[in-house]
């Protein structure tokens, strides 16, 4: 836990082998903020944490026709996403680490937190981004004072392109680095202790590369190995249709996570084809005995636009989520305890969102 390692010496994955703690009476008297569980933080000292005081996102009760669900407003961290959650306790181990200087990629979201986190830790850091990333959160990349460098081609192109970097540079990545997860799971222990330190019965979260899911698989299993909550909750996951290779794993009884054909999809932040972890992502929701969701861009847009009618800004990504929560709803039990998130804020992808306003009032079936 030591070492300025990010990977394996084999190559191969690394994970992070660590006993929480949680002493309630301590935990309720502290700030509300996701370091509110400071004894299951791998961090040796305190000095080293990076921390804009965030997390404790509200957890509120949201309608979806018929039936409520507890909604997680993780886009209200302070760079505007759940990204937050890893690059906080990412960036503080770095910190006590002695690195200066890292490199990460991203579809948008991971990135801004990174450079967030390494500009308040004075940290220098480089960030890969496709071509086509949305322009809010390339200005945001800069402002940040981070190197931005746009890489022409796919999402896999520009792991690529990092994955070479990191050759040279440390790398802060949200799917290979284990200490990014380690700030994620805070997700399980928030939602547990505003439930009054109990599971939910089923939470739906996105899959991307698969940071939320698995970070909060990590956390709720550390509450249950601890005697604080006595049951797991069934993991739902979505993805986008044109880009869903776990639910294609899961669907088809597969050992390995396939190649798919990727398409583009409104839900750029989700449209990772090869993500690193599949297998673990694909495991959790196994083990938990959860499922798989698949949704489309024109369900992905009706769900932007019935959350947003809410009064909740989110970004597309973050409605493919709801998309997918919806579908679950329909075969849900009416007395089941159900959290899910809103990732992203809608203000980060204007071009986007205007462009679906222009969309919905052209095309009647958005109505
Ligand atoms: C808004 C938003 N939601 C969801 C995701 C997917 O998250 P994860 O990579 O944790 O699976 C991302 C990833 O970038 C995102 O930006």
């Amino acid at each position: 836990m030591e070492e300025k390692i990010w990977k394996c010496s084999c190559g191969g994955l690394l994970d992070i082998d660590f006993r929480p703690h949680f002493p309630i009476d301590k935990i309720r008297q502290r700030k509300p903020t996701m370091w509110r569980y400071r004894e299951a933080i791998p961090l040796l000292e305190d000095k080293n944490t990076i921390s804009f005081d965030e997390g404790f996102t509200p957890l509120i009760p949201v309608s979806f026709g018929t039936k409520t669900v507890w909604i997680k407003q993780d886009h209200l961290f302070p760079t505007g996403s759940h990204k937050d959650r890893g690059a906080s306790v990412l960036i503080s181990k770095i910190r006590e680490l002695g690195i200066t200087s890292v490199v990460e990629d991203s579809s948008g979201n991971a990135g801004c937190a990174v450079a967030a986190y390494c500009a308040r830790a004075k940290i220098e850091c480089e960030i890969f981004v496709p071509e086509n990333t949305a322009a809010g959160k390339l200005a945001q990349i800069q402002f940040y004072g981070a190197q931005l460098i746009k890489i022409p081609g796919s999402r896999e192109d520009t792991a690529q392109a990092a994955l070479r970097a990191a050759e040279k540079i440390y790398y802060a990545s949200h799917s290979w680095n284990p200490f990014f997860f380690q700030g994620e799971k805070t997700f399980a222990f928030e939602v547990c202790e505003q439930l009054g330190w109990q599971a939910p019965d089923s939470v739906v979260l996105p899959i991307g590369s698969g940071s939320l899911l698995l970070g909060a698989f990590i956390g709720f299993n550390e509450l249950y190995h601890n005697g604080i909550i006595h049951k797991i909750p069934k993991i739902i996951g979505v993805q986008a249709a044109c880009c869903a290779p776990i639910y294609k794993a899961l669907r088809e009884n597969l050992e390995e996570i396939p190649k798919i054909d990727k398409k583009d999809t409104v839900a750029e932040g989700i449209a990772i084809a090869e993500p690193i972890r599949g297998k673990q992502i694909l495991e959790a929701v196994k083990k938990s005995k959860g499922g798989i969701f698949i949704v489309d861009d024109l369900e992905i847009k009706k769900s932007l636009r019935r959350v947003c009618e809410k009064g909740f800004y989110i970004e597309p990504t973050s409605a493919a989520t709801t998309a997918g929560l919806s579908k679950y709803l329909e075969t849900s039990s009416p007395d089941e305890i159900i959290v899910s998130v809103f990732t992203g804020h809608g203000l980060k992808t204007t071009e986007k969102m205007l462009k679906i306003l222009k969309e919905s009032s052209l095309v009647p079936e958005f109505l």
